[in-house]
């Protein structure tokens, strides 16, 4: 088997700057106080990839997954050692990273493409393909900043597998929307399988990587601890979740919290313009866990209204039926049918625990004069 990656020696430090100023003033006069300490988020790394293999990586959140794809991309530079790699590859990193969001979709597919060395003909030859597996449709042309997680990563992963790799590199992004087009995207892994392409995978669901995975490596604390069958691995994995705290690893939770709706006191989700709207979010969960609350809104034809911190709030859910209450102060929204999306992340709002696409809709009502999505209420006199 032709040997398409190869990762040797593989170490990286992070530098991290305590400061023992707190106040700006205070660190502008002693720009030098605190203290750095190196940290080692990956230490002597050694596997090969073959031509055709999936590989699967797993570990516990900060084992330091995303910063061994990252190395692999080329977006960090490892402190030591060396990775070479064979053939073009696509990389789906971490909600968030990828994607120039000023830009709009269209823009962000063409700089894709040219940063994997297609040239601008060859992404025009893609990209009806791009646009119909994305489902973006007419957002296409819409800044990304304004796209939900799901349009985000459903365009990110249309352009990953459009654009003919030879490695594809998937982190963690297959949690994200909903379950019809997760079935898609693994549907279309399976098919670059089948067409001998090489795939690194690193997702919290064991189910996935047990059905994709021929070979699987587990990180933990930045050193590998197994690279074998999947099953032995992921065997390995387990015994290791055991022996750590539950709520430092949201592995195993994936499937296992679930927001089962959002309701109002009233069953009503209409509300009229500058009033309060209360919700209940029920959220199913089968353990104890810590996480965050996040959620976005929508216009019916999906322009972003707001989206919550993207770290959320925090939330403990006990087993069995949690309740989150979000109260909505005083909506300033003009006539209109909004869709609401909520979701559970891990603390460090890296991971989607759960998801609810379009969990409630609300309609608001509006007998004002002003036009638009928000009442701005300005007095405007002459002067
Ligand atoms: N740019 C950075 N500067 C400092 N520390 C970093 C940086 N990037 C990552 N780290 C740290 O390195 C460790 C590994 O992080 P990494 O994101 O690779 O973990 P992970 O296995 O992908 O975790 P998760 O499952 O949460 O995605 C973590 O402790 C993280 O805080
Ligand atoms: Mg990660």
């Amino acid at each position: 088997m032709t040997t398409v990656i190869e990762v040797e020696g593989v170490s990286k430090k992070f530098k991290i700057h305590h400061e023992r100023h707190q106040s700006l003033k205070e660190r502008l006069l002693h720009p030098r106080s605190g203290t750095t300490e190196v940290f080692d988020a990956l230490q002597s790394i050694n596997f090969t990839v073959g031509e055709g293999e999936t590989l699967g990586i797993v570990g516990h959140n900060g084992s330091g997954k995303s910063t061994l794809l990252k190395c692999i991309c080329g977006v960090l530079k490892p402190t030591t050692g060396e990775i070479r790699l064979r053939g073009n590859l696509a990389a789906l990193l971490e909600l968030g990273a990828g994607f120039q969001t000023e830009l709009s979709g269209r823009d962000n597919v063409y700089l894709y493409g040219a940063m994997l060395g297609l040239s601008r003909k060859a992404v025009d030859g893609i990209f009806d393909d791009v646009v119909a597996f994305s489902e973006i449709g007419q957002f296409i042309d819409t800044q990304v900043k304004f796209y939900s997680s799901g349009m985000y990563v459903r365009l990110a992963f249309a352009v990953a597998v459009n654009v003919d790799p030879d490695i594809l590199v998937v982190d963690e992004v297959l949690s994200v929307g909903d379950e019809r087009f997760q079935a898609k995207c693994v549907d279309r892994i399976m098919r670059f399988q089948q067409e001998g392409r090489t795939i690194l995978l690193v997702t919290h669901n064991a189910d996935q990587v047990r059905a994709l995975c021929d070979r699987a490596i587990v990180l933990d604390r930045g050193e590998m601890i197994a690279d074998g069958p999947t099953r032995d691995s992921l065997r390995i994995f387990r015994e290791h979740l055991l022996a750590d705290a539950v709520e430092h690893d949201p592995s195993h939770l994936l499937g296992t919290v679930h927001i089962e709706s959002v309701s109002t006191p009233s069953g009503s989700f209409e509300v009229k313009s500058g009033a309060g709207l209360h919700l209940d979010v029920s959220v199913v969960s089968q353990t104890a866990y810590s996480g965050n609350f996040v959620m976005e809104l929508f216009t019916h034809n999906g322009l972003l209204v707001s989206r919550s911190d993207a770290q959320g709030a925090p939330v403990n859910l006990l087993p069995g039926h949690n309740h989150v209450a979000v109260d909505l102060g005083q909506i300033p929204l003009l006539d209109g049918v909004y869709n609401l999306n909520v979701g559970i992340v891990d603390p460090r709002g890296h991971n989607v625990i759960a998801w609810s696409e379009r969990a409630a809709t609300i309609q608001v009502t509006y007998d004002g004069r002003e036009g638009g999505i928000v009442e701005l209420g300005a007095t405007i006199r002459q002067q």
